[in-house]
């Protein structure tokens, strides 16, 4: 069996033989930038460790697994313009080094690019690999959708936001899961159960996103911290607070997120109130809540308990990131 560190290893490597074409260099230079960098690579790594609970040679999951890091990478870059971010993984991002028509068109290539890798499967497996591809792209699109008219509103209620991450974080980490099932050979029953697994780990996942989009340190998350913050975005953070506020308070946060005339202290003013509201504990037992119906999903499959320790562990450590 692998372990993480040898998955990550594999991923890595694979990476590094990616050949881009030479020209436009506008076009593929912002793509190998952006896979070049630091991420966690988790989502690759996670599918080798799927397939690798059902069988040992993980070889014929690379290139898919690749395909779903490459896949993650074109949502960032297309993610930071409609966040506004500057910083990703403790580097600029795409449309801050190059600009914002690069990180379209460069974004779009890398879509195109993840297809050419998940296409390099098995004959018998390239059939629901590419349903469950398009499904999953679909559905991350939709999640994202939801996630920018989220901005505008003020009322969005907890469940709305869960099926909002459930779209745009946690069907990817199913996939995942999945598409190393798939390649295993799981049978029907532990494909759902895995799918379950990593609904329920992603979802656990963006809450700490969350949660790290205010409280992370700088250095180590990778990103400026605050930005939810300054776009208004309704996190799990944001709405407990506007629900759990009493009217004073929550006048207060209103009108704070009306205001974009001073970031630094809007920043400062929402993470207070965060404080006084205790929001990191609640953000922080729900995250528990998400990570145990995680693990409950992951008991029903029908592996070896030995076999499964690496992906247990796997996502205890995914929980506890700090980024
Ligand atoms: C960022 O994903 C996007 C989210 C769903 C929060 P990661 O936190 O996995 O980013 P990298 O790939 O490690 O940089
Ligand atoms: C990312 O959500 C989800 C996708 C990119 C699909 P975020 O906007 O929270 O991710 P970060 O924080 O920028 O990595
Ligand atoms: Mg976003
Ligand atoms: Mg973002
Ligand atoms: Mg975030």
């Amino acid at each position: 069996m692998i372990n993480l560190q040898e998955s990550l290893d594999i991923i890595n490597r694979e990476i590094q033989t990616i050949q881009y074409p030479q020209n436009p260099a506008g076009l593929y230079e912002p793509i190998a930038y952006l896979l070049a960098m630091k991420g966690k690579k988790i989502r690759p790594a996670l599918t080798l460790l799927a397939c690798n609970l059902y069988r040992d040679d993980v070889e014929t999951a690379i290139r898919p697994a690749l395909a779903w890091e490459i896949f993650h990478n074109f949502t960032l870059m297309h993610d930071d313009v409609m966040d506004k971010a500057d910083l990703r993984r403790g580097q600029p991002t795409v449309h801050k080094k190059w600009n914002e028509n690069a990180a379209i068109l460069s974004g779009d290539a890398t879509l195109i690019l993840s297809y050419v890798f998940m296409t390099d499967s098995a004959m018998e497996n390239l059939k629901p690999l590419l349903d469950l591809f398009s499904t999953t792209a679909a559905e991350i699109c939709e999640g994202q959708q939801y996630d920018m008219e989220f901005e505008r509103r003020t009322d969005v209620s907890e469940q709305e936001y869960i099926e909002m991450i459930r779209l745009k974080t946690a069907v990817m980490f199913g996939a995942c899961f999945k598409t190393g099932a798939i390649i295993g050979g799981a049978d029907k029953k532990d494909l759902q159960n895995l799918y379950d697994f990593g609904i329920n780990l992603g979802i656990a996942f963006q809450i700490k996103d969350d949660l790290l989009d205010v409280y992370g340190n700088p250095g180590v998350f990778g990103k400026k911290t605050g930005g939810d913050i300054l776009c208004n975005k309704k996190t799990y953070l944001l709405i407990n607070a506007l629900n759990r506020a009493d009217k004073p308070e929550r006048e207060n946060l209103l009108h704070w997120l009306g205001r974009n005339d001073n970031p630094q202290e809007k920043i400062i003013v929402v993470r207070n109130i965060y404080d006084r509201l205790a929001i990191p504990d609640i953000a922080n037992a729900s995250i528990q809540v998400f990570y145990e119906k995680a693990l409950m999903a992951f008991h029903a499959i029908s592996v070896s308990e030995s076999r499964k320790e690496i992906l247990k562990d796997v996502a205890k450590d995914i929980i506890e990131r700090e980024f």
